[in-house]
């Protein structure tokens, strides 16, 4: 199985956004990975939905939208609206994780649980079963082109344990620092999806970049 490539707008130049989403229409990349940003959860503000009204819009691939705010249960019916395909709400802004869960599959769309690097895999058993995906950070959120954190590749292969053990369905998506080199070693371990960002639009070939990514 080719894993699925999930590449971030958040490293694409803002200037020329209509042109980046053409390339990545016609890329290999299976998902749009989109990073919305409050400045109260993470240090840094992103885009909101005016802007990715148009990003919607130019968009042919499912929108794997990550929501690095507090309370995202206050916006599921703003990415609904996006026509999202994923939604993926930060482990550490529910505390009423099982809840928010049910709204967005009721909403219509597939449930993400994103856990911050010093979050440990465990304390998903109670919802694995519940949820479409996880998301391991392997950057502390906020800002693209952040060193790997290491210790990612051996949560990966723990939550791979985990959902075996649990019988979960749930994919296994990767977000910050990755790259040909840390890629291989996620999948290796077993991942299905790879966020990213600077590997993609800082190479000299992005589509050609993508490509690689989903060889590996
Ligand atoms: C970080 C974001 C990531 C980011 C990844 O807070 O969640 O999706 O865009 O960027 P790279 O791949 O450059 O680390
Ligand atoms: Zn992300």
């Amino acid at each position: 199985m080719k894993p699925i490539i999930s590449p971030s707008i958040l490293s694409a130049d803002f200037g020329y956004l209509a042109r980046d989403l053409e390339m990545l229409n016609r890329s290999e990349a299976e998902w749009v990975h989109i990073d919305i940003m409050d400045g109260v959860f993470v240090p840094n503000i992103s885009f909101g939905f005016p802007v990715l009204k148009y990003v919607a819009k130019l968009s042919q691939k499912p929108l794997d939208v990550h929501l690095m705010i507090v309370q995202p249960e206050k916006f599921i019916p703003e990415v609904k609206a996006l026509g999202a395909h994923i939604m993926n709400v930060h482990y550490e802004a529910c505390p009423h994780l099982h809840r928010v869960v049910q709204q967005i599959r009721e909403a219509g769309m597939q449930p993400a649980v994103t856990i911050n690097p010093a979050t440990p895999v465990a304390l998903l058993k109670d919802i694995i079963r519940e949820v479409y995906m996880v998301l391991v950070m392997s950057v502390n959120p906020g800002f693209g082109g952040q060193k790997f954190i290491e210790h990612s590749v051996e949560k990966v292969r723990e939550l791979r344990e985990l959902i075996a053990q649990t019988g979960s369905q749930a994919l296994i998506e990767v977000d910050g620092g990755v790259n040909q080199e840390t890629g291989a070693r996620l999948i290796e371990a077993g991942a299905d999806a790879l966020v990213a960002g600077n590997a993609v639009f800082s190479a000299p070939d992005p589509e050609e970049a993508i490509r690689a990514l989903r060889n590996l």
